[in-house]
């Protein structure tokens, strides 16, 4: 295919929307983002200033520091990714944590918050050859994108997974728990009054709770085979 394209992938929590978008931009040589980076980024940055904790959550001094967060990806060529900093700060690991998980739904329902980072992504992709997963991405970023995948699976096989990934660096945690913040961030994602979590009319879903990386990564290759021949 030589008329590069956007692909927006958009999907509850733990749908494994980063794997399959990071595989479908190595095999097509396109620009990979992971957009939940970005929201977790911003509630890393509200945690350490104290502006978001078990009691507290002070929302207007975190919209007067949005202008002094500069997030950006950059390629790590020994780990072969694209890592996440604040203001020249690698947060990649710090901004996985469960602690980051169970605060982030909350940070992205703030519309200055949104609004920041979608000006961002939509400049990231204004040249197409892109792969954004995120909430909102087929619905607000990127309402043209030639092809958009909605991605769902299971609250229990999500958590699973979440749970099989966590546990290898949090050895404290419980599937319970993992159980309960799945659930918690799919019901604040589906129900904030600033762009919520819904399928776009032209999305095609994918339900993956039965299929392998490869045969999801198969069917939506010929997905993108399909929308190359009407492009
Ligand atoms: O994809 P993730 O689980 O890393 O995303 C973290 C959170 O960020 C998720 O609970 C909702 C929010 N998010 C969002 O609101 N819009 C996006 N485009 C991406 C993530």
């Amino acid at each position: 295919m030589n008329k590069k394209i956007t692909i927006a992938i958009d999907g509850f929590s733990s749908t494994g929307k980063s794997t399959l978008a990071k595989q479908l931009a190595n095999h097509l040589g396109y620009v990979f983002v992971d957009t939940g980076a970005m929201y977790r980024a911003i509630t890393l940055f509200a945690m350490q200033n104290g502006y978001i904790g078990a009691e507290n959550f002070d929302k207007e001094s975190l919209i007067k520091s949005l202008p002094a967060i500069r997030l950006q990806f950059r390629y790590s060529p020994e780990l072969g990714l694209a890592e996440m900093y604040i203001n020249d700060v690698n947060v990649e690991n710090e901004i996985r944590t469960i602690e980051v998980s169970s605060f982030v739904s909350k940070i992205a329902t703030i519309a200055e918050v949104r609004a920041k980072l979608v000006e961002q992504q939509q400049e990231m992709g204004k040249d197409k050859g892109i792969v954004m997963d995120g909430r909102d991405i087929g619905t607000v970023v990127f309402p043209d994108a030639e092809l958009k995948i909605f991605m769902t699976a299971s609250a229990t096989t999500r958590a699973q997974r979440r749970y099989d990934e966590l546990k290898q660096k949090e050895d404290a945690i419980t599937y319970e728990e993992v159980l309960k913040n799945v659930e918690e961030r799919d019901y604040i994602d589906t129900h904030r009054d600033n762009s919520p979590l819904v399928i776009a009319e032209d999305a095609i879903e994918i339900d993956n709770s039965h299929l392998t990386r490869e045969e999801q990564f198969e069917i939506v290759l010929g997905l993108i085979n399909e929308v190359a021949k009407t492009e």
